[in-house]
């Protein structure tokens, strides 16, 4: 059975976990050849191991994306191993404000939460740029949020790096499209990966909440994320540019 992403390369940072782990399990179930790159060697080994299961292609590459060195190491392992990069999703990124305003925070979380959520897009895009130009084709989606679109007084940096990746996806989209590069973001709402676990934890509050957060009444999973990544970097999106796509229960159509 032919698939829609045969004899196509597809790169997922963050794949250890959540939405990043369900992305390139979709990517390989389409048949593309999937690099599973994060930090997390042993969920990384969970994520190949699910897609070997299901007689996938894939490899793992250990790469923190906050590194310019091993971002660029990164994408030429992808060439090296698999001779193109057809669709990456540049997905790594995490959230460490939780409810504290921001006055209690130091520089340093600033950083953190500016360099994995941001720089690392950034430097991401960079790279993937210069292979898919020299391919003359090539798909990219950047993870930003519902929190790129709208505030969520919890979270001021978390919001503010996701709206930066709006701004990035957004210029990026625009330079490239006409160099057969289409760029654009999904903006997940509430979904219920590891990532929500730790905020649940340490804010049981906002679990009791959980399902009254979207107008939908529950959580997303990360497979409906995975599914719009998939069709965003599909044929079917050859139109698509520069969109930020909520995915979100209805949550910003409020
Ligand atoms: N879960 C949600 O409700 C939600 C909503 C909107 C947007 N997002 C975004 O989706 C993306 C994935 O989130 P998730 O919920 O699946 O989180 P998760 O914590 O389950 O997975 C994130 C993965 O990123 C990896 N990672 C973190 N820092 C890294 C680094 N420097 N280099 C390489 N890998 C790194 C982690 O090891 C982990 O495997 C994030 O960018 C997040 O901000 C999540």
């Amino acid at each position: 059975m032919v698939k829609s992403l045969d004899g196509k390369t597809a790169l997922v940072t963050g794949a250890s976990s959540g939405i990043g782990r369900s992305t390139a399990f979709a990517f390989a179930k389409e048949g593309a050849k999937t690099i599973v790159s994060d930090i997390d060697e042993d969920g990384g080994a969970e994520t190949v191991g699910m897609i070997r299961e299901i007689g996938g292609e894939c490899a793992f590459v250990k790469a923190d994306v906050t590194k310019p060195d091993e971002v660029k190491e990164l994408i030429l392992q992808t060439i090296d191993m698999y001779g193109s990069l057809d669709c990456a999703f540049n997905n790594a990124g995490l959230e460490k404000e939780l409810t504290d305003p921001t006055r209690r925070f130091e520089e340093s979380t600033f950083q953190s939460i500016i360099d994995t959520n941001l720089k690392s897009v950034w430097l991401c895009m960079k790279y993937e740029i210069d292979q898919m130009l020299i391919q003359g084709s090539g798909t990219i989606v950047n993870s930003s949020s519902i929190a790129g679109l709208n505030g969520i007084p919890q979270q001021p940096i978390y919001v503010a790096s996701k709206h930066a990746v709006a701004g990035l996806t957004k210029a990026n989209a625009i330079a490239y499209a006409k160099q057969g590069i289409r760029i654009n973001a999904v903006c997940p709402g509430l979904i219920a990966t590891p990532l929500m676990d730790r905020i649940w934890t340490s804010n049981p509050e906002w679990k009791a909440e959980a399902n009254n957060f979207q107008p939908i009444g529950r959580p997303g999973q990360p497979e409906e994320i995975a599914d719009a990544v998939i069709w965003l970097c599909s044929d079917k999106a050859s139109f698509v540019v520069g969109h930020m796509l909520t995915i979100d229960g209805g949550f910003t159509a409020g």
